[in-house]
């Protein structure tokens, strides 16, 4: 065997231990999969076999797939090692903390126009998720305190959204047994119209859902014109029918982008609104928001008072324990950056959007679906090529780009598409260099020919 010619037995493994970390017997072994081992190793050791291991993943930087924010500044990193020990939940000891996340919760009431005479009210969460589970129960609570109160039956709550909802709205269905109410998208209109939600709600519908830039193409619901609608029929027949918006991602964008534009708490029927901080809001994974137009659009029913931590404390979370760094972060990227600073960056953001779009659709290879661009992302289909949206992701993937392609939702499975999310840290340069690999994989797919088209779609979207 090679080894024995080596010799490298000879070593005995205690003199192997004091040595470099690579020289170390643990570069030499199989790293524990399985079972804990019975001793630990040195720290450098285990930081390096699981630093370089973690080489295998994709390049957050290249990662056109994720709306999540990938890169903060040296500043925000310090503070969030500083209070990487610091339980959010704990808010009888760590005071402070608690008082950052309200200071949050007021700066997005009032970006979100929240009118004065409200008192706005609003939790940080671990993203939109957990934001949308928490105001849609609060929907589900007080549609059916009002049935009981009229003496009316409450066991059939529905919920009214389009196929262009994040799987979360359809989970929330799900786990808290509301009837779902899902209306399909068409060939070239991927968002829902006030006739569709006019159709499907009644007295039973416990909220309708709006989206501020779709997952799936960027785009947003008619969301004045559902207001009114529902104004309307509160009018009528005496239905109050919430909206809640789902500003995932473009809850951190209309504000600095379309100012003008009315989505939120402007509108009589928005009463909550979530957003991910760590999309738009540019804070690394791990924190999102709900924010309540006001107080008493959030049952007191579903806040826990908890006091075994200490003093008395208010608690409306799906989750119990997480840190508290991300909420630190987002409150440092609100007093950093200021309106001015987001909009700078949202601006570059929407340049480069448009600079890629227009390169695209002017090659004549493709055709952008989201022509009304409201979040800063790009969602193309081919034309006329004899190859997929697929394998074009899978070819980029070679050179390191991660660009997801998937199918719309019912009724438009037969629409698959390229997504681009452009970040901030995805300047003009890196644009320039993605449309050149873009259109080398292109043609090499085109001289491939037919033979190669394959109809797998490993990208997940998220
Ligand atoms: C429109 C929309 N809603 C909700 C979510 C879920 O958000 P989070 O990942 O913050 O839980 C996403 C995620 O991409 C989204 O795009």
């Amino acid at each position: 065997m090679l080894s024995e010619k080596l010799d490298l037995g000879k070593l005995k493994r205690s003199e192997r231990e004091h040595t470099t970390t690579y020289g170390s017997r643990y570069f030499s072994e199989s790293i524990p999969k399985y079972e804990m081992p019975e001793d630990g190793m040195p720290a450098k050791a285990a930081y390096q076999l699981i630093h370089e291991e973690l080489n295998l993943d994709g390049n957050p930087a290249l990662n056109l797939a994720s709306f999540v924010t990938t890169w903060m500044e040296p500043e925000a990193d310090q503070l969030i090692m500083d209070t990487m020990g610091k339980n959010y939940v704990d808010n009888d000891e760590y005071p402070q903390t608690s008082k950052i996340q309200d200071r949050v919760v007021n700066m997005l009431a009032r970006l979100f126009n929240a009118p004065h005479e409200c008192k706005s009210v609003g939790t940080g969460t671990i993203g939109s998720s957990e934001a949308i589970m928490l105001g849609l129960l609060a929907h589900k609570w007080t549609w059916r305190q009002r049935r009981e109160k009229e003496g009316k039956p409450a066991d059939k709550p529905n919920i009214v959204m389009g196929a262009d909802v994040h799987t979360v709205w359809e989970k929330f269905a799900r786990y808290f047994d509301v009837e779902l109410k899902l209306i399909p998208l068409t060939r070239d209109h991927y968002t829902i119209t006030a006739r569709d939600v006019a159709q499907e709600v009644d007295e039973n519908t416990i909220a309708v859902g709006a989206v501020i830039g779709t997952t799936f193409a960027g785009q947003m619901d008619p969301i004045k014109e559902i207001n009114d609608l529902l104004v309307d029929i509160k009018k009528t027949k005496g239905w109050d029918i919430p909206i809640h918006v789902d500003g995932a991602s473009g809850g951190f964008v209309a504000p600095f982008i379309f100012p003008d534009m009315e989505w939120d708490f402007r509108l009589e029927q928005v009463k909550s609104i979530n957003v991910s901080g760590h999309k738009y809001g540019l804070v690394y994974p791990g924190v999102g928001w709900i924010i309540f137009k006001d107080k008493s659009d959030l049952p007191e029913d579903l806040i826990f008072d908890i006091n075994y931590l200490g003093g008395l404390m208010p608690n409306y979370s799906l989750n119990f324990s997480k840190g508290s760094s991300t909420i630190i972060a987002q409150y440092y990227n609100l007093i950093r950056l200021g309106r001015k600073g987001y909009k700078d960056i949202m601006t570059n953001m929407f340049d480069n959007t448009l600079y890629l779009a227009g390169e695209l659709e002017n090659s004549g290879k493709f055709e952008l679906i989201n022509k009304n661009i409201i979040v800063p992302l790009v969602a193309v289909t081919l034309k006329n090529a004899d190859f997929t949206v697929f394998q074009l992701s899978e070819k980029l993937r070679e050179k390191g780009w991660i660009v997801p392609a998937y199918t719309l939702p019912a009724d438009a499975e037969d629409v698959a598409v390229l997504r681009i999310v452009v970040k901030e840290n995805f300047g003009r340069d890196m644009v320039e260099m993605l449309l050149e690999d873009l259109m080398e994989a292109y043609h090499k797919l085109e001289k491939e020919g037919p033979k190669a088209v394959k109809e797998s779609n490993p990208t997940l979207l998220y």
